[in-house]
């Protein structure tokens, strides 16, 4: 399972939580101390984890970590979409900057994470593979309507 945004909060404990089921987990995010920690404990414990540093707004940096997964265990079943942000601010303060970045980070995030493991799930047998989404934002965001026109797996 690829799982990029696992060095803190919703992706840290769901990456924690597919390892201890016996999923083998390769862990993403740009802090590479934390995942790098996070895969020393799962591997301590009885688990398989290696850990990527990747920034998901980076298409060849998600192509990376999947070509990883697969380098190191030979296929990849899931995709756990995990790196997510969410700046508040009224919208009268215009911090477009922070509207643009969520936007590399929630959609172009996930739409690189698609492009990095489609190719591979089309090889293989497609009934195991999965593209889930987690800390996608809130419930009404305009994130999760882009999200859905995808018609992908949403876990709120
Ligand atoms: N916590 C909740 O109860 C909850 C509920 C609903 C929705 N949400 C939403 O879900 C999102 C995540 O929440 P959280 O509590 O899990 O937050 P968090 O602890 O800040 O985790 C965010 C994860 O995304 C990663 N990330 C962010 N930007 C990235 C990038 N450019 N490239 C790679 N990874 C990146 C972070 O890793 P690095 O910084 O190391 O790259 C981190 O692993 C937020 O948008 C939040 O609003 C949270």
């Amino acid at each position: 399972m690829s799982s990029p945004g696992a060095s803190s909060g919703l992706g840290e404990a769901a990456s924690k939580y597919f390892a201890q089921l016996g999923a083998t987990v390769v862990l993403g995010a740009r802090r590479a101390e934390r995942i790098k920690h996070l895969a020393m404990e799962i591997n301590s414990n009885g688990g398989k984890a290696l850990a990527v540093t990747v920034d998901v707004t980076k298409r060849e940096e998600v192509k990376g970590l999947v070509d990883s997964a697969v380098k190191e265990f030979g296929r990849v079943d899931v995709i756990l979409n995990n790196a997510g942000i969410m700046p508040l601010s009224p919208m009268d303060r215009l911090n477009v900057d922070e509207w643009n970045k969520m936007i590399d980070v929630n959609i172009k995030g996930v739409l690189n994470g698609v492009a990095a493991v489609l190719p591979y799930m089309k090889e293989q047998n497609q009934v195991r593979s999965s593209i889930l989404l987690l800390s996608q934002g809130i419930k009404y965001s305009l994130v999760r309507l882009f999200i859905q026109q995808l018609n992908l797996p949403f876990v709120p």
